[in-house]
This record gives structure tokens, C-alpha cells and sequence, in this order.
């Protein structure tokens, strides 16, 4: 039997389900659903608040989570769901949690990290990952069931009670470190979104690490009842898979991970596909362990979602060596051509592209060009020759960043510094290879598109994506040789230091891009307590698990400037896997291209909102997005750095918040105007839910900060229009 054949089979038992009460919740009150419908499209067909009235939005509850931590700079990135008038959510500190959607009255509170309330087995570290958001099943108004992920733990708990279900896996819980095929006891895992619910199954993505020592991100769909895995996907092709034949190094399949998906899936339920979107593979910018186009990191799978098998893939980045993980799932989306309507899938990219697919065989809507690209001058490393480029849509944002584009809005003597500096770098192609002398990554690490996604519109085939454009420049560096003679812990711990913490911490620990600076840990911790959070990392910090003992010692006196231990020999550790995890280069850090003042060093706009025509592939309008109150006095709208994503609305508007000025904004769909904002608490790096109770249309945003260097917050903020 064909693929094909497989998935309109399970499209007819879809039907049949659908017939004998499997009780579907109408998407048009609700938001059952991570991004409002397994569509991915953050539509919502709700009408009361349109174009007429948004202009009377109030606030109608704010619900405080109370675990908000500014010192820690907690955020909250969910994208709540609504079923049956009850607003699930999660917390800065990983809690699950229940509101009345109407008056955001707490119901419950799940704290996973509440050892007390069920055995955790030792060797576990509570991870405190970030959380986009939960998914629901329910088989009938008895079983209601919300599945999220907190640490390395898939949990299952009674959406009624927000307890435990202790007969899904160990205790109500499953552990994604088991049933990957491979080892990877010591290797850092969770999953940040939320997995897609098919009939009886629950299919996962994850996050891993983007260094050397990474698991693989293969796809994993367990039983709601039983958390019994039922398929895997090896998204890193094993002897005999298909594949395989795309690594050049047979062996690497054993000890390379990533080409995870971090950023959710969308499903066609009705034809039984799921497309699952993939990172790229480790370590993210050096390929030289991981020769070949390396299939299948950087590429939108379409898997039977019954079976976990291959319907199609398309690549869209070969032999990844700039982190250009596909950072959203598509919208599944209907477009004209020649007068039919097509089923089609969209696919945005943090490069700025969208690429769209016929859903069923994966054929390209508009053509999509192999382009040769720059080659690689570092040892060991191989650049793909070519690299897919669509030909429509136009990018979203702008490409490269060249002596024309430098920021202006600064004194000239900044701008000579700017150019001075630009000069130096490899510039102006986008798929300039990683460098000595460092390489300007445009839009930036964080997208073009980011894990925000896009909405999209059925009445007029607009695509709405927020984009960011945010220069970045990618150095590498070589890792200090293993000395020959004996390390002392000083010289085992710096080595340690550049091979794993400087590609976030910076070359001297002065942080960099959105990660701290770690120059005066040693104020905040002990050798112990780093170690332990060596051992259980936090958020978008990585655990380093499958390092050694010794190893977190020397990387403790290293970072804590324990000087009295300096001189103490270290104690090298056996690890077969070391061939694969000793890289000769790493990177001096994710260093954003900042003007002296700190601005972006390439003119405005930094940060858009843009509304594309998939049926033509046009661009229809493009705004700057998000506002720097110093230019705005001026009358200069420069658009900021955002994240989080739109929602667009049968009454004609899109809702988002996600800028740093932390407003939430509505705008005229049609015409990008905007009609209404409205000052958070803190900014909403969130995507809102659109849902109805009683009669009363409800739009809610997490306002979590704590991105960008704004502050942290706690609150969940439901508008709605006054009560006549
Ligand atoms: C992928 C990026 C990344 C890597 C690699 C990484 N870190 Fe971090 N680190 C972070 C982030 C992000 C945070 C902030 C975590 C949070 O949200 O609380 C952090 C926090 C920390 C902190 C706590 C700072 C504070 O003020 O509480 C220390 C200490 C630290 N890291 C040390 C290390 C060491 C040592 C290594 C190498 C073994 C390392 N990190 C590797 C991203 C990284």
C-alpha cells in the first residue's frame, strides 16, 4: 500500500471516529489547539470584535501566576488553549495551570517540581525549559486530558483535577531521554511546544543541544493512555533508512544529534499527515563531523501521523552551518491557482522566506531555484555547493547588509566605526560560509520568522509574519589543543570553558547576544551550585550532563576563579565519544552587530509585520513593527526586535504583541493601519489566543518580558469589549 493510500485510510477512520461521537470542540469558540487549530493557521472566526469596535477593547481579567522571578529573567512564551470555557496555561516556573476563561478564576495549579507529590528518580535535575504551550484529548467528557512538557518529563494530567494520570508511563509521566534508539542518558533533552494529538496518539518534538554533544531529534509519537511509544522517525537516517546516504561519515548517525523539531508540528487531520518541521544538525556551525547535506536536518517532513512514515521532505538549508532551524510550523493553507482551489502547506523561514508546497505530494507552488553559494575556508569542512532559494514570495526581509545600509539615525562617527568594522567581515551574500573574520548573519539568528509563526487568513490568502532584522556577526575561533603533558584544572577548565560555554558566554564571559554574562558567577555560586546547574541547565541554557565529574570541577575553577585549586592536576576522563565531540573551532558568541549606542548597526526598519499574498505570491503591505520611544519623539518609526506572533480574525484585524515597547496592538488586516494598542504590563513575547464564552468574544496574551532586557512578569491578560 502507498503512503498515500495509507493516509485517505486513515482519513476515512478519522470520519468513522468523527461519526461514533468522538467529541470535536467547534475551533470557532474555542482555542483547542496550540496555535488555535492543528492547522497552524491562528485563524479565528469570531466577528464580535471587528474594525468598528477595537477601538473599546478593556481589559476584562488578568490572571498572576505569581512565579514570576526578575532576577532570573523568568518569561512566559505560551500560547494558552481554551476548551469548554476553561484557559489552560503555563507558568514562568514550568506550573500548569486552570482558569475560568470568562473571569480568569484559578481552578487548579500543577507544579511538576513538587517532589513530594510523586517519586522523581535521582539521577533527574529539574530543567526549567521554556514552555509554548499544552495539548488536549479527550475521549469523552469523563477523560479529559492535558499533555505538556517540564524538564525532561512528558507529562499527563486530568485536565478536570489537575492531577496526575498515574497510568500514562511512569506515574504520569514519560521520560524523553528513553526510547530514542541510542544512549542518551547524559545528554540534555525537553521539548519547548507542545505535542500534536492524532486519535489516540501523541506525537513529540524536542529540544536538544546545539553543541557537540547533542541527542538526535528524532520524532516520537506515544499512546494518550499509556505513554507507550508507538512510532519513531529517525530524523538522523540509520543503515538501510533512507537517507543515510546523505552522510558522508557512516558512523556519524551514532554520536551526531540534532535535526530535532523544536518549534511544533501541524496536522492535517483529516488526511492523516503531520509536517514536522526540523533544526538544524550539531554542532550548529561546524559541519566537519557531519560532512554531506545531512538529511534530515533543515527540512519540513510530511509523515503518515499513524505510522511515522515518510510521505515527503524538502531540505531547505543543505549542510546547515548558520542555525537556520525551520523556527515554526506551516500554516496548512488553501490557495487559487488558475481559477482551483490547492491544499497547500507554507512554510516561513528565519532566513526570510516563505516556501509553499502542495500538501500531499510536496511539489513547490512557485519555483525554487538551487543557488551556488560562497565556499567554506575552514579545515575539515565541506559547504554544500547550492542552496534553495524560492523564487516567490519575495523575502520577508531584507537579504544582506552592505556599506548602503548602515544605520544613519546615529552621529557620524559611529556610522565611520560601523563601516569601519563591516568592512572586515564577510558580507552581502546570505549564505556566506562561517569565518575567521567573522561573518554577518542577516536577518539574524532570531529570524526573519521566529518561533512566533504565521497566521493566516482564508478569506484573502494573506500570510501575516512578523519579522526581525537584527545583523548578527558569526567568528569562529580555534579551540585551544589539548596540551600533550598533563593539564593542570586551571588549563582543563579554560579549554572546557571555549569548547562549551563560550559560543554563549563570550570569549571572556562577558555574555553575549540575549545570553548573561557569567564574568561574576562566582558571587552568585558555589562550586556546587554550579555543578548543579551544570547538571540540569535552565531555560535556554543547555545541562552538560555528559561531561565528567572532573570536568565540571575544572570548568567550576575556571568560571569561579577558584585560584587556590589552579595549580591541582586534572584528571582526564576515558569518553569514547570524544572524537566526535572535539571540534577544532568554535565561536566567539552570538554577538548581535550593534552601532556604539547599542542600535542595530543596519538602518531601520529592525523589526516588520508583513502581510503576503500566497495566492500570487506579493507582497501586499509591510509595516515597521514595534517602536524606540527616542526615535518615535523624532517621528522615526524604526520597528524593534520581536517575539511571538500574530493571530488574524474573521472581524477583520490581526492581534499582536510581542515588540519590546510591550504593547499589544490590533491592526486592519487589509491595510496594516493600526487601530488600537493598548501598554502591557510587560511585554507579550507570546502569541495571543482568540476564543468565545457566553456569548463574549475573549483575545489573551502571556505577558512573560524578560526577553530583550526587559523586566519579568507574571500575568495572563484577557480584553474584551465593554458589557452593554
Ligand atoms: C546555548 C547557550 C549556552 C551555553 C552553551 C552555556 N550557557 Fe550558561 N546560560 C545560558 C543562558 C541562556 C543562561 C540564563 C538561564 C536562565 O534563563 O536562567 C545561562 C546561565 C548561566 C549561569 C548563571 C548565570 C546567573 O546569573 O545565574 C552560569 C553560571 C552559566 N550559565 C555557566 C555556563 C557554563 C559554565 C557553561 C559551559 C559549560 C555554559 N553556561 C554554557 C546559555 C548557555
Amino acid at each position: 500500500m502507498t503512503n498515500l493510500a495509507k493516509a485517505s485510510l486513515s482519513l476515512f477512520t478519522t470520519c468513522l471516529l468523527l461519526l461514533t461521537g468522538c467529541r470535536q470542540q467547534s475551533p470557532m469558540a474555542g482555542w483547542s489547539h496550540y496555535g488555535g487549530t492543528p492547522a497552524m493557521t491562528r485563524y479565528s472566526s469570531l466577528t464580535q470584535i471587528d474594525t468598528s469596535n477595537v477601538g473599546k477593547l478593556q481589559v476584562a481579567w488578568t490572571y498572576h501566576t505569581m512565579d514570576g522571578d526578575t532576577v532570573n529573567h523568568s518569561q512566559i512564551q505560551c500560547n494558552p488553549i481554551v476548551v469548554n470555557g476553561v484557559l489552560y496555561g503555563t507558568t514562568p516556573q514550568m506550573k500548569l495551570f486552570a482558569v475560568d476563561a470568562a473571569t480568569g478564576l484559578e481552578k487548579w495549579v500543577f507544579n511538576p517540581f513538587d517532589t513530594t507529590a510523586f517519586k522523581i528518580p535521582k539521577r533527574f535535575f529539574f530543567i526549567m525549559n521554556n514552555s509554548r504551550g499544552v495539548s488536549w484529548w479527550s475521549d469523552d467528557d469523563k477523560d479529559q486530558r492535558l499533555y505538556y512538557t517540564a524538564g525532561s518529563f512528558l507529562y499527563c494530567i486530568n485536565a478536570q483535577t489537575g492531577k496526575v494520570v498515574t497510568s500514562f508511563g511512569e506515574e504520569g509521566k514519560v521520560d524523553l531521554h528513553d526510547g530514542l534508539d541510542r544512549d542518551v542518558r547524559d545528554l540534555f533533552i525537553t521539548s519547548t511546544s507542545p505535542g500534536v494529538v492524532y486519535q489516540d496518539l501523541i506525537i513529540m518534538g524536542t529540544r536538544v543541544d546545539e553543541g557537540a554533544a547533542a541527542a538526535p531529534g528524532h520524532i516520537r509519537a506515544y499512546d494518550v493512555r499509556t505513554g507507550k511509544r508507538r512510532w519513531i522517525f529517525h530524523t538522523i537516517p540509520q543503515p538501510g533508512e533512507l537517507g543515510y546516504e546523505t552522510w558522508k561519515d557512516t558512523a556519524a548517525w551514532r554520536h551526531i544529534g540534532g535535526a530535532n523539531n523544536w518549534s511544533g508540528m501541524s496536522l492535517d487531520e483529516s488526511r492523516g499527515i503531520v509536517f514536522v518541521p526540523t533544526g538544524s544538525t550539531s554542532f550548529d556551525f561546524y559541519g566537519g563531523k557531519r560532512k554531506g547535506d545531512g538529511l534530515f536536518g533543515d527540512c519540513l517532513l510530511a509523515l503518515n501521523a499513524a505510522t511515522g512514515e515518510r510521505i515527503w521532505h524538502f531540505q531547505t538549508v543543505h549542510h546547515d552551518m548558520w542555525d537556520r532551524d525551520l523556527p515554526t510550523p506551516p500554516a496548512l493553507i488553501t490557495v487559487m491557482r488558475d481559477g482551483k482551489s490547492i491544499d497547500a502547506v507554507a512554510q516561513p523561514t528565519k532566513s526570510g522566506y516563505v516556501f509553499v508546497f502542495e500538501r500531499t505530494t510536496g511539489k513547490p507552488l512557485f519555483p525554487i531555484e538551487e543557488v551556488s553559494v560562497p565556499q567554506t575556508s575552514l579545515e575539515g569542512e565541506e559547504s554544500a555547493p547550492t542552496q534553495p532559494v524560492p523564487v516567490l514570495p519575495p523575502p520577508f526581509a531584507r537579504q544582506s547588509f552592505t556599506m548602503d545600509d548602515v544605520n544613519d539615525l546615529v552621529p557620524d562617527s559611529s556610522v565611520v566605526q560601523v563601516k569601519k568594522r563591516l568592512g572586515g567581515y564577510l558580507t552581502g551574500n546570505p549564505f556566506n560560509p562561517p569565518s575567521r573574520q567573522g561573518t554577518v548573519i542577516f536577518p539574524g539568528f532570531d529570524g526573519g520568522a521566529e518561533w512566533g509563526g504565521p497566521a493566516f487568513d482564508p478569506s484573502s490568502g494573506l500570510l501575516y509574519v512578523n519579522a526581525n532584522e537584527m545583523p548578527w556577526v558569526l567568528t569562529m575561533v580555534d579551540v585551544k589543543k589539548e596540551s600533550a603533558t598533563a593539564e593542570t584544572l586551571r588549563d582543563a577548565g579554560q579549554r572546557l570553558y571555549t569548547q562549551y560555554c563560550q559560543s554563549c558566554h563570550g570569549t571572556r564571559m562577558q555574555g553575549s547576544g540575549n545570553f548573561p554574562a557569567i564574568d561574576k558567577a562566582g558571587e552568585k555560586y558555589t562550586a556546587a551550585t554550579l555543578k548543579t546547574l551544570l547538571a540540569s541547565g535552565r531555560r535556554m541554557m543547555p545541562a552538560f550532563k555528559q561531561l565528567a565529574d572532573a570536568e565540571h570541577d575544572a570548568i567550576a575553577t575556571w568560571v569561579l576563579r577558584m585560584n587556590d585549586l589552579y595549580a591541582k592536576p586534572f584528571e582526564k576522563p576515558v569518553n569514547p565519544e570524544e572524537e566526535y565531540r572535539k571540534l577544532p573551532y568554535t565561536i566567539t558568541g552570538y554577538n548581535k552587530f550593534l552601532t556604539p549606542e547599542g542600535y542595530p548597526a543596519i538602518r531601520p526598519p529592525w523589526g516588520t509585520l508583513n502581510a503576503i499574498d500566497l495566492n500570487s505570491g506579493e507582497i501586499r503591505w509591510k509595516i515597521p513593527f514595534g517602536t524606540y520611544p527616542e526615535f518615535e519623539a523624532r517621528g522615526i518609526v524604526t520597528g524593534s526586535e520581536n517575539y511571538g506572533g500574530p493571530v488574524v480574525t474573521a472581524g477583520g484585524l490581526v492581534f499582536i504583541a510581542a515588540t519590546r515597547d510591550g504593547y499589544m496592538h490590533a491592526y486592519h488586516k487589509k491595510s496594516g493601519k493600526l487601530l488600537w494598542q493598548f501598554q502591557l504590563p510587560v511585554p507579550g513575547f507570546a502569541t495571543p489566543s482568540v476564543y468565545e464564552v457566553g456569548g463574549r468574544q475573549y483575545v489573551v496574551i502571556a505577558c512573560g518580558g524578560g526577553k530583550l532586557g526587559t523586566k519579568s512578569g507574571d500575568a495572563y491578560v484577557a480584553f474584551a469589549l465593554p458589557q452593554e
